[in-house]
């Protein structure tokens, strides 16, 4: 029987979700709630926001959906999984319990330190004194982070004394980010390159997916302010088998561990973001859905049914679940407003996606892009992830930046250095 599934979120990573679960031999039919310009050509858009917890439930009630898969971080630390499962509906991704290891960094570090999980050195307040004297203690570099979810701007990597004052000040003094700021982490700082680890979990086993890496910052040579991710490449071809072990090891087995002792088994995707430092991995932060560049790359390679796999995650099933991943390599290639992460301007036309399509080995996930009289137009920071396969990650890098040049919109910003550092390495 077919599986009518309906997709919460509307990024790029949900259109990736989209397209794979469109290919599945088992879906029937597929709605995307709100879901994007990109959505609609692979499923239905439904016109509920991803956080109206009580009309998305009505609306897989009402249409039998099998399956519900939760895309973005704050339905998710908000408790839809709970609401769902309270209603008796199928559904796919962490409860708040288990999802608040992201929306809490105070929570993730205390977990960590009771689990023995490698991680920066740290302590967390709730008093700008004392932050303000510990950070004086400590001295520069210095990380300092918000709590809670804060867009991804509340982390503030600090390389002298002053940054860290006035950091603090924003977070603790001028609340900048309301309640997300009432603790503040402040850590060690960590040398090293990042990379990003996906564990697909059903409460009691796992299966990790191969390594990614995203690219945080939106200037060249890893510079200038965070954003959501710029670009991603996978799998990286310098953490080999005995790396991702370890990670395996040391990482993903005591926290899952540790999640479920507490009375929060995780369900979905666990990912760690780690840097990879001369004494071995060290945990950034943990996030409790799918990196969005990082979904785009998976969902190229993967073999196996994305359906199945993630049937078996809601279920509890996946012991004994092998994945199977294509071979070569997926990059993704982020085409930005610009201005972008700071403000930027919206409702410029977008040219060119159909030719870039038909590039060998491209794929064009849509983001912050709608339909505006019949047009497409940018809506958002991040407007569309160009992504491509190849037999090496220079044929897929290549593939991808040809369709890039292909693209345009008025003040269409990118890196050209994605995956630069691993192909060097
Ligand atoms: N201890 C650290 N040392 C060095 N860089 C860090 C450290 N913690 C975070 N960063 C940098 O800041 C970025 C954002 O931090 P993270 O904890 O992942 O928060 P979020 O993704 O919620 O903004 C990371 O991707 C990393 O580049
Ligand atoms: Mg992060």
């Amino acid at each position: 029987m077919a599986t009518d599934v309906l997709i919460v979120g509307g990024g790029g990573r949900e259109h990736a979700l989209a397209w794979k679960l469109k290919q599945s031999p088992s879906i029937g039919k597929l709605y995307i709630a709100p879901g994007n310009g990109g959505t609609r050509l692979v499923g239905e858009n439904v016109p509920i926001e991803a956080i109206d917890f009580e009309n998305l439930a009505n609306f897989a009630e009402e249409k039998k959906i099998s399956l519900t898969v939760i895309g973005p971080d704050n339905p998710l630390a908000e408790g839809i999984v709970d609401l769902f499962r309270l209603r008796g509906l199928r559904v796919w991704g962490p409860t708040k319990a288990a999802a608040h290891i992201e929306g809490s960094k105070a929570f993730a570090k205390n977990l960590m330190r009771e689990a023995g999980v490698p991680t920066a050195e740290f302590e967390i307040f709730s008093n700008h004194d004392d932050a303000l004297a510990y950070v004086r203690e400590l001295g520069a570099p210095i990380v300092i982070k918000a709590s809670g979810l804060s867009l991804g701007k509340g982390v503030y990597v600090c390389m002298t004394l002053a940054e860290a004052e006035s950091a603090l000040e924003e977070i603790m003094v001028q609340h900048v980010f309301k309640k997300s700021g009432d603790e503040v982490v402040i850590e060690e700082y960590l040398d090293g390159q990042e990379i990003s680890i996906h564990a697909l979990a059903d409460g009691k086993d796992f299966v990790l997916f191969p390594p990614s890496q995203d690219h945080k910052q939106v200037g060249e040579n890893d510079t200038g302010k965070n954003t959501g991710g710029m670009g991603a490449i996978a799998p990286v071809p310098w953490v080999g088998a005995e790396a991702l072990k370890d990670i395996e090891t040391r990482v993903v087995r005591p926290t899952l561990g540790a999640l479920a002792e507490h009375g929060a088994p995780f369900s979905g995707i666990l990912y760690p973001g780690l840097k990879m430092s001369s004494q071995g991995p060290k945990v950034l932060e943990f996030n409790a859905r799918f990196g969005d560049p990082e979904c785009q790359v998976y969902m190229r390679l993967l073999k196996t049914d994305l359906l199945d796999i993630l049937e078996a995650s809601a279920d509890g099933k996946l012991a004994g679940t092998k994945i199977e991943w294509n071979t070569g390599f997926a990059v993704n290639i982020v085409l930005a407003s610009g201005g972008y992460p700071d403000a930027y301007k919206k409702g410029f036309p977008v040219t060119g996606i159909e030719g870039a399509d038909k590039v060998p080995g491209v794929v064009i996930f849509h983001a912050g892009i709608a339909i505006q009289g019949g047009n497409l137009v940018t809506s958002g920071g991040r407007v569309l992830g160009v992504s491509a396969v190849g037999d090496t990650l220079k044929i897929a890098l290549d593939r991808a930046y040809e369709a890039v040049e292909l693209i345009n919109f008025e003040g269409k910003y990118f890196r050209r250095d994605i995956g630069a550092k691993a192909l060097a390495q």
